[in-house]
């Protein structure tokens, strides 16, 4: 499973990129997570990456292509990865096509998880995690009153970036900067769109039918005749 999620801010890449990683046991690659784990220890590529992150700006490419380089040569990425959140851009996308090659893992798949800008607000603005595990879940559906993770009971936190002004910015970066990537992964044959709307549940079997569906290749196809 070699697969890039796609998908603008609060669309769900997170969520579903850790119930693909308890299912089938390849690790979510996710750039944000680096740069936040970089920000908490203070390390100098941390606190580079935090201004541009703290206002919604993408962060420079060189940073994070250096941690996607690091992260996917070690040894669990042998056999797989699920990309969230990189590449956020075309020259991230072009240096991620000649990272794999490098490494002999092609892409497979690019899931876009399509979700209306009204649901992606006020999932942004309700969104709290776990600092400890990473956990994800939402004010508005988390029992009322409970404010802990329910693996090990941390106090959950709101992201800084998941403010209404910060969150309008990171939407409009993702439509200038982020949104070509559709027309470029769909020329490579490579994109799928899922609904991502409705029930977690739901969105997850979507992605895994998407994900799991080859098209048919023109070899197959002269065989089968
Ligand atoms: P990053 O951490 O990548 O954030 P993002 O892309 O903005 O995506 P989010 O994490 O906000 O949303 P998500 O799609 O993962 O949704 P989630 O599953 O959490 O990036 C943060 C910053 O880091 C960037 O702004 C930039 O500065 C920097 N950065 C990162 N990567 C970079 C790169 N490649 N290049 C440059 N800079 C980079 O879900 C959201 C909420 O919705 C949760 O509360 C969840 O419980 C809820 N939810 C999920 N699914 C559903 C559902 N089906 N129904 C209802 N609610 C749902």
């Amino acid at each position: 499973m070699r697969i890039v999620l796609l998908g603008a801010p609060g669309s769900g890449k997170g969520t579903q990129a850790q119930r693909l990683q308890a299912k089938y046991g390849v690790p979510q690659v996710s750039s944000g997570d680096l740069l936040r784990d970089a920000v908490a220890r203070g390390t100098a590529l941390g606190l580079k990456a935090k201004a541009a992150m703290d206002s919604g700006q993408l962060v420079s490419d060189d940073i994070v292509l250096g941690l996607i380089r690091d992260r996917l040569g070690r040894p669990d990425a042998a056999n797989g990865f699920i990309l969230d959140g990189f590449p956020r851009n075309i020259d991230q996308a072009k240096a991620l096509s000649k990272l794999l090659e490098d490494i002999g893992q092609p892409l497979e798949v690019v899931l876009l998880l399509d979700v209306r800008r009204q649901s992606l607000a006020r999932r942004l603005t309700g969104r709290r995690s776990c600092p400890k595990c990473g956990a994800i879940y939402n004010i508005h559906s988390l029992p009322a009153g409970v404010m802990t993770c329910a693996r090990d009971g941390t106090e959950l936190y709101q992201r800084p970036d998941d403010k209404e002004e910060v969150i309008d910015k990171r939407l409009e970066v993702y439509e200038r900067q982020t949104r070509p990537l559709v027309r470029h992964y769909t020329r490579l044959g490579l994109l799928r769109a899922v609904a991502g709307e409705g029930e977690q549940d739901e969105v997850f079997e979507r992605m895994e039918s998407a994900a799991l569906t080859r098209p048919v290749s023109s070899a197959a196809v002269r065989v089968g005749r």
